[in-house]
């Protein structure tokens, strides 16, 4: 077993065990992929305040998210087809979430459905839902959820279409892979992956297939998905969803302001600032950047927790220190996933862990509630004075 120390030790194993395919998928942002790479780079423009001489013993970072305790502000964020990038990707992480104490959130876009993940794990997860057209696979999806006892649902509001990711589209993107000659010589070196994946039934989209009408087989759910995602979604349907939900419910995709303003008005719990890890409006402000004028617009009204680009517990300290109330990773759990299964999802969870209670000490915290602005150096003008 390697030393792992950082996320990025997880992320060069992940690179060598997963099918290209799958890695370009999760590695990669929309179009130039500026915001993808901002999302992490500008985290470094914020600093950190070392203190010293400060009493340092009985540390804790567990806190709650939505009124619900958590070991840690970290979640497991939604990621589509998680389950390619190990077989039962979505149990496992979300198996490794439940024993380290952090929501995992399923997405809609999973390969194990709402009911093989409740059936397999024994704390309740989230579950993420992104906004289609087809009224009856909603009010179904929610009631699903409900079933499974969903303690949260989170509503993406920022994929009403597809921000375009040129690999996906080079690599032939499917799951599970078409047999073209590229795969197959890929595949022959992922031997550890085909074999996990020869051995599970669970290699198409668990939550759509047989649940949305005239929805069968992978072809006709790339024809569905292309016409369901709503094109046409504005705050009156997601209030309509609101009714459809009557459990803690978190608006996922807000950057600016006055969108943050309107999901308040919604009668969300929480919000999430988020670019969707760029992977959508390629030129949109980093998520980190973004939170400022978002906690001064809402930030005393409702939760505000923020994901797209947090790579380690020194991120985590920093969004918190600016006044999110929890955060979300998405790629770093993915890379662990895909190193080695679910000891590689509590390996980023460690990871992070560690990294958070260190650095909050260092800068002499105890816990997440004593963390504060005066923790950070923000250089003046971060999140920007736009014409
Ligand atoms: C491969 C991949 C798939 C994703 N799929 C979904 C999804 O199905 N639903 C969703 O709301 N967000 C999805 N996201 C966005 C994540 O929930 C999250 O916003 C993002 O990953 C955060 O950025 P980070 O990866 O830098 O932590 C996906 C992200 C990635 C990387």
């Amino acid at each position: 077993m390697p030393v792992i120390t950082c996320i990025e030790d997880l992320k060069r194993i992940y690179e060598r065990r997963v099918p290209r395919m799958f890695y370009d998928y999760a590695e990669s942002g929309s179009y130039t992929e500026q915001t993808f790479r901002e999302n992490t780079s500008d985290f470094a423009d914020i600093y950190l305040k070392q203190r010293v001489a400060i009493d340092m013993t009985g540390r804790s970072t567990a806190t709650q998210m939505i009124g619900q305790d958590v070991s840690m502000p970290v979640a497991l964020a939604p990621v589509g087809l998680t389950g390619m990038q190990s077989a039962d990707g979505e149990i496992k992480a979300a198996r490794a979430a439940g024993n380290f104490g952090v929501p995992f959130t399923l997405s809609t876009m999973s390969i194990c459905s709402i009911e093989d993940v409740a059936e397999n794990t024994d704390k309740p997860f989230w579950m993420q839902v992104y906004t289609l057209t087809d009224d009856d696979f909603m009010r179904r999806l929610f009631d699903r959820a409900k079933d499974a006892k969903c303690s949260a649902a989170v509503i993406t509001v920022d994929l009403q279409m597809l921000g375009q990711r040129h690999k996906d589209l080079k690599n032939g993107l499917s799951a599970p892979p078409k047999p073209t000659l590229k795969n197959i010589i890929n595949l022959s070196t992922k031997w550890r992956w085909g074999l996990e994946m020869l051995g599970t039934k669970r290699r198409g989209f668990g939550n759509i297939i047989g649940h949305a009408k005239g929805v069968n087989d992978p072809s006709s759910l790339f024809e569905w998905t292309a016409k369901s995602f709503d094109q046409a979604l504005d705050w009156d349907r997601i209030k309509e969803f609101r009714k459809m939900w009557d459990g803690p419910l978190i608006i996922k995709g807000i950057i600016d302001p006055r969108d943050a303003v309107k999901a308040l008005d919604v009668g969300a719990d929480a919000i999430i600032v988020s670019n969707h890890g760029g992977r959508q409006l390629d030129g949109a402000l980093s998520a980190i950047r973004a939170l400022p004028p978002i906690m001064d617009a809402v930030g005393d009204k409702i939760e505000v927790h923020l994901d797209s680009g947090i790579r380690s517990g020194q991120d985590v300290l920093k969004a918190v220190a600016l006044g999110a109330k929890g955060t979300y990773i998405g790629r770093a759990f993915i890379y662990g996933l895909g190193a080695m299964g679910e000891p590689g999802v509590t390996k980023a969870l460690e990871v992070i862990h560690k990294e958070l209670d260190i650095s909050m000490g260092l800068a002499g915290r105890r816990t997440i509630d004593e963390i504060d602005r005066d923790v950070l150096m923000v250089p003046k003008g971060f999140s920007g004075e736009w014409e």
